[in-house]
């Protein structure tokens, strides 16, 4: 686990240990709010991603940010990463031996965030996330679109797996449940914040007429 975010991204920029390293051109940390209550998982950076060190900002990531923002989302004000932090060569499927050498740095960076709702883009996601909750994914298009809530590395959170946007780009049939699965997250989240105490100070008496005035206001309730 890693205390601080200069080290966890410094750690994946420097990262051997597969031999991922050797064919990447940058690592893909994540990117957005560090206070993200909502949080995007994918499987692994693409060509683009590997070229600017940046999640999801090629085709597919494109169709993420459109539908963030037509809920009114802006990137900066979410967290998206992936299982893992290296382009795997050709865009092939990541292996297992890279996911697990990869998991500590996802680890850190949820719990550093915390967030209250985790989106998993695609089945690698979904894999990870719904294994680490006790639940079994038997194949995103099963999984999808529902709310798993439990414990997550010892946090709450609801995971909603949906398919990856890629898979959404190139079959725009499929764009409609990419959208309402983003939309049933963003409802999650707002539920959710709607249960948080509010941390604002209660009012208190700071003279005998404010005392009296709430004292008469409590009554009146
Ligand atoms: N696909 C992913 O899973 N992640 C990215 O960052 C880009 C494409």
């Amino acid at each position: 686990m890693f205390k601080s975010w200069s080290e966890l991204e410094q750690a994946i920029i420097n990262c051997r240990k597969c031999l991922l390293y050797k064919t990447r051109r940058n690592a893909v940390p994540g990117e957005g709010s560090k206070n993200a209550k909502l949080m995007f998982i994918g499987e692994a950076p693409g060509a683009v991603e590997d070229e600017t060190g940046r999640p999801f900002v090629g085709a597919a990531g494109k169709l993420l940010t459109d539908t963030l923002e037509k809920f009114r989302l802006k990137r900066s004000e979410v967290y998206i990463t992936n299982v893992i932090k290296c382009r795997p060569p050709g865009n092939r499927d990541p292996r297992d031996e890279e996911i697990e050498n990869c998991s500590p740095y996802l680890e850190s960076q949820i719990l550093l965030i915390k967030p209250l709702v985790i989106v998993a883009l695609g089945r690698f996601a979904a894999i990870w996330l719904l294994k680490r909750m006790g639940y079994h994914c038997q194949g995103i298009m099963k999984c999808r679109g529902r709310v798993y809530k439990g414990l997550l590395l010892g946090l709450e959170v609801s995971v909603i797996p949906t398919i990856h946007p890629a898979a959404a780009l190139y079959n725009p049939r499929l764009r409609p449940i990419f959208e309402s699965d983003l939309k049933l997250a963003i409802e999650e989240m707002a539920l959710k914040e709607r249960k948080i105490p509010s941390s604002k100070p209660k009012a208190k008496p700071k003279s005998l007429l404010d005392f009296i005035s709430l004292s008469a206001r409590k009554d009146h309730n």
